[in-house]
């Protein structure tokens, strides 16, 4: 074997950090010889009515010989597709009222690399001397931001919320206002919304107050939304959709079903989207050209709308309601709490006083076929490690097939009340 001298910056990709873990499980889960009840990454379900009206997109699409030559056989744009750009524009402006036009929309290989490149962009080392660090005002917060920071430090400022218990096993994090100044110390804030892993939607309110603090404070405020407004609308309670010219509103189709095809998509201010375009060809001459292209075609009669409101958002509520239903049968005699399930796809259990940390749970019930992610890796930026909560709490996909939740629930029924009190 030949040992290979690496540079400074390959240490960024030599460790196994929680993404890496939460990637490399969806393929370790495939490959397990016993059954296995895989509950963790983040893949979105299959759901047939979506898939059967993607597969006809395409279909129409690759039928028609001059849109498919330009979809497989040409670079796109930077910035990305002019057609798409230009199209979701006028349906965001027509929807919300938004003031955007197509100079205020780029197109990346996935959300990931859209916050990959905007913290690097907006956190570090400044001209001016100082390090600024992204906050996360509710941690906590997606694991995938956790890593992606290139500076020699930490890139986040992680903020504890306040827990607020409500009733039937239920419960709230809030964004604790009383011990957070958003000032020019922060290169930008961001939250996820919905949020990975818990499934918050941080009210109207909350995202008020962060977006006019960050506005006061002259840092943009950059909004995940995934899983959230206006697409895929994997929301479950009331919310408003949100954006400014200092709000940089980070959107996908991967939680639409199209994972595969790697679209992100960022609707921001004009100088923040050319950093967009000048990185996108400098980094990979182009973003993909098939995502744009079919959710172009989507646009159109309002498809893709009608889909998430009547089909996708539907399909989650179902399924939340079933896997609520199945932690009521196999964890009745269990001291379990659930973050309230307002949007995603995820439950967020909270087993208060777990005599073992999130991370040896999860080596349990691998052991047992049953795939979770421990909660610990969600807590990028904070620093007190003596908070037990942090330790205590696991995320569980709930898009598989019900059958797998019902067993996957009642293994982990089995195996976590070894160890609690
Ligand atoms: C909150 C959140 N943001 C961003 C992403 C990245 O998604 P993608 O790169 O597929 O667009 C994910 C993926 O799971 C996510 O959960």
């Amino acid at each position: 074997m030949p040992d290979f001298l690496f540079s400074n910056f390959s240490q960024h990709y030599q460790q196994n950090t929680g993404t890496v873990q939460l990637m490399e499980d969806l393929g370790r889960a495939a490959m397990m010889p016993g059954p296995v009840y895989a509950m963790g990454g983040g893949n979105p379900a299959h759901i047939p009515e979506s898939e059967r009206l993607f597969q006809a997109t395409l279909s129409t699409i690759i039928q028609d010989d001059a849109q498919f030559a330009a979809m497989v056989g040409e670079y796109d744009a930077p910035q990305g597709n002019s057609g798409f750009c230009y199209a979701l524009a006028n349906t965001l402006s027509d929807r919300f009222g938004w003031d955007i036009g197509q100079d205020n929309i780029a197109i990346t290989n996935g959300s990931q690399s859209s916050f990959g490149l905007l913290f690097n962009a907006f956190a570090g080392q400044f001209p001016d001397g100082h390090f600024r660090r992204i906050l996360l005002p509710l941690t906590p917060e997606y694991v995938g931001y956790a890593d992606v920071g290139l500076a020699e430090a930490s890139i986040f400022d992680g903020h504890k919320p306040d827990i607020e218990l409500l009733d039937e096993r239920f419960f709230k994090y809030r964004v604790n206002f009383s011990d957070l100044s958003i000032d020019e110390r922060f290169g930008a804030v961001c939250v996820s919304r919905p949020t990975n892993p818990t499934g918050n939607v941080i009210t109207d309110d909350e995202l008020a107050h962060l977006a006019n603090a960050c506005e006061s404070a002259g840092i943009p405020f950059i909004i995940d939304g995934a899983y959230g407004l206006p697409f895929p609308n994997m929301v479950f309670t009331k919310a408003t959709p949100l954006w400014n010219d200092n709000i940089i509103l980070c959107l996908s189709l991967s939680k639409l079903g199209l994972p595969g095809l790697r679209t992100g998509i960022v609707v921001a201010a004009p100088e923040v989207i050319r950093l967009v375009r000048n990185a996108n060809a400098i980094n990979q001459l182009a973003p993909g050209r098939v995502g744009p292209t079919l959710a172009h075609r989507l646009l159109q009669d309002n498809t893709l709308m009608h889909l998430c409101d009547n089909t996708i958002k539907p399909f989650y509520e179902r399924k939340l309601q079933h896997a609520l239903a199945v932690i009521d049968h196999c964890m009745a005699n269990i001291p379990v709490r659930i973050h309230k399930p307002e949007g995603a796809l995820f439950l967020w259990l909270w087993f208060e006083g777990l005599q073992i940390t999130s991370y040896e749970l999860y080596q349990a019930l691998v052991d047992t076929g049953v795939f979770v992610i421990p909660g610990e890796h969600f807590f990028p930026g904070v620093n007190d490690n003596n908070w037990r909560h942090r330790y205590e709490c696991i995320r569980v996909n709930y898009a598989g097939p019900d059958a797998t939740i019902e067993q996957g629930m009642a293994l982990l029924a089995e195996v976590v009340q070894r160890y609690l009190p």
